[in-house]
């Protein structure tokens, strides 16, 4: 069930529910909020600040039970830093915090003040996303302990009643993109033996006719058909055959305009194939399928806020297995493009089936291409776990693509598309190769992926270190990265 988001014009001190939230900031005791709670509290705030208790940094909590002349059963008193570094991801932290802080309690219906910094519609969307991606926990599998209580109603004050009617549009936004990020997370977080291309597909057709989407599967014969020998090379040695599922969106006012074409690389397990993986690591490749999921959640999304723009999603699905009748290291493919491609590592599978997603995605005439994939270790070298890999043949696309990952609170870091690099990739026997050296990995691969594209203009996202939460965090599992970005961009993408 959606939890229940809403404005309130009553002050903060006469809402009657289980918390009221304050977020308050460092350095500020004088603020508004925290004159108003130290009154209401007979000084008590003042105190816990000159103890040093209390200082308002970024994270910390301080829970506070009935409090004096409050009609909510309990304060909290949430630190957000100081005030000029508060933007719309760390409100999203806070909430996800106070998601997690009364989990299991009896805590359901909450309120929160101090919410609104200088673009008050994006930072209260912010909070809405942080609440709902906070009550998400992968514990689908679990027969004991699952029905812990979550917050199920959130009310976010606001002293100006006339902006209520858009902060409420911006809190639909929020839900509508919290719930998308964690479609995407519980997506990924499926295992191999439950999740496999034709069950992706089906999970793809029962989202697509409940949000109105359309829906097209393409099974082995008909991509046999395309040309797609590419794709079909990495499905050879999986039991279960491929699909290539193609999600559409008409939001536009004619349905011939130049849709945004968002494709996603859906590997539901990658075990490297012939050159198979070491088995240190491996079942994290059951997550080889989060561009995928990432993109069939934006889908639903687009179609949720009924996007004026025609978006088309692409997600090419398969399995990437060692078998008698799997592809070898040294096989020359042909994908859809006609390019020839020699394989060389049958473990660079993603940029195969990309190609082919890639190129079939030209016909649709697109606006732009995003594609987005867990494709290389390299860039988890490169950039560790915190920002995803973003490679653009076009600055102009790039450009919003950032003001984009801004409002989604999700990190890039731009890198080159030399066309030095392109060498690496030459073969002596086929048209490229599907691997370079070691050198410049993540690089490598974009270029591969650049020779499907043509001139469309064109993002690549690696996502490979930033698909899972690391272990020793409060979050686990997936983090469904790229959703929102995705959501965003496609409704700013081409300018209205
Ligand atoms: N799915 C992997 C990339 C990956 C690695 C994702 C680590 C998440 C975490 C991809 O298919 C792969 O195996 N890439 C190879 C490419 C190499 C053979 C050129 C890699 O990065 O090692
Ligand atoms: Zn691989
Ligand atoms: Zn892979």
């Amino acid at each position: 069930m959606s939890m229940e988001l809403g404005v309130a014009d009553s002050s903060w001190h006469r809402l009657d529910c289980d918390a009221v939230v304050l977020i308050l900031y460092r350095e500020e005791e004088s603020g508004r909020l925290n004159r108003s709670a130290d009154e209401r509290m007979d000084g008590l705030l003042a105190e816990l600040t000159a103890s040093g208790e209390w200082t308002g940094a970024n994270g910390d909590i301080l829970v506070i039970h009935r409090p004096a002349d409050v009609s909510a059963r309990r304060l909290v008193l949430l630190g957000a830093g100081r005030r000029g570094d508060c933007d719309g991801a760390r409100l999203r932290d806070r909430m996800v915090q106070v998601v997690r802080k009364f989990r299991g309690s009896d805590v359901v219906r909450i309120a929160v003040a101090g919410w609104e910094a200088a673009d008050s519609a994006l930072s209260i969307q912010a909070c809405a996303e942080g609440l709902v991606i906070g009550s998400y926990g992968p514990d689908e599998y679990k027969t004991r302990d699952r029905s812990r209580t979550k917050i199920g109603q959130a009310l976010f004050c606001s002293a100006d009643p006339a902006r209520a009617t858009g902060l409420q549009d911006a809190l639909n936004r929020g839900l509508v993109l919290g719930e998308a990020t964690n479609l995407a997370r519980s997506l990924v977080n499926q295992p191999g033996n439950r999740i496999n291309p034709a069950r992706l597909a089906e999970e793809a057709r029962s989202i697509a006719e409940k949000s109105g989407l359309q829906i097209e599967i393409l099974d082995e014969p008909a991509m046999e058909y395309e040309g797609m020998g590419a794709l079909l090379a990495v499905a050879r040695g999986s039991d279960e055959p491929a699909r290539m599922i193609v999600l559409k969106h008409f939001g536009a006012e004619d349905d011939g305009a130049p849709p945004v074409v968002l494709i996603g690389k859906g590997v539901t397990f990658d075990s490297g194939g012939l050159s198979l993986k070491t088995s240190q690591g491996m079942e994290e490749m059951k997550a080889d399928k989060a561009g995928a999921c990432a993109v069939l959640a934006a889908m639903k999304a687009v179609s949720r806020l009924r996007l004026r723009r025609n978006v088309v999603g692409i997600l090419p699905a398969v399995e990437n297995m060692p078998s008698g009748r799997a592809q070898r290291p040294g096989d020359v493919v042909r994908s859809m493009s006609g390019k020839t491609i020699e394989v060389l590592n049958t473990d660079a599978e993603g940029r195969l089936i990309l190609a082919d997603a890639m190129h079939y995605a030209r016909r649709l005439n697109p606006a732009c291409m995003v594609d987005i994939a867990t494709l290389t270790g390299a860039c988890v070298i490169a950039l560790g776990h915190v920002r995803a890999g973003l490679f653009s043949n076009d600055d102009r696309l790039a450009e919003r693509f950032f003001e984009a990952s801004e409002r989604a609170g999700e990190k890039f870091w731009r890198l080159p598309l030399d066309d030095e690099y392109r060498s690496l990739l030459d073969s002596h026997i086929a048209d490229i190769k599907n691997v370079g050296k070691r050198a410049a990995g993540a690089v490598t691969a974009a270029k591969f992926l650049q020779e499907f594209v043509g001139d469309t203009p064109w993002c690549h996202i690696d996502m490979a270190g930033v698909d899972m939460f690391q272990e020793g965090g409060a979050n686990q599992g997936a983090t469904g990265f790229g959703v929102r970005t995705m959501v965003e961009l496609a409704s700013l993408y081409p300018d209205p």
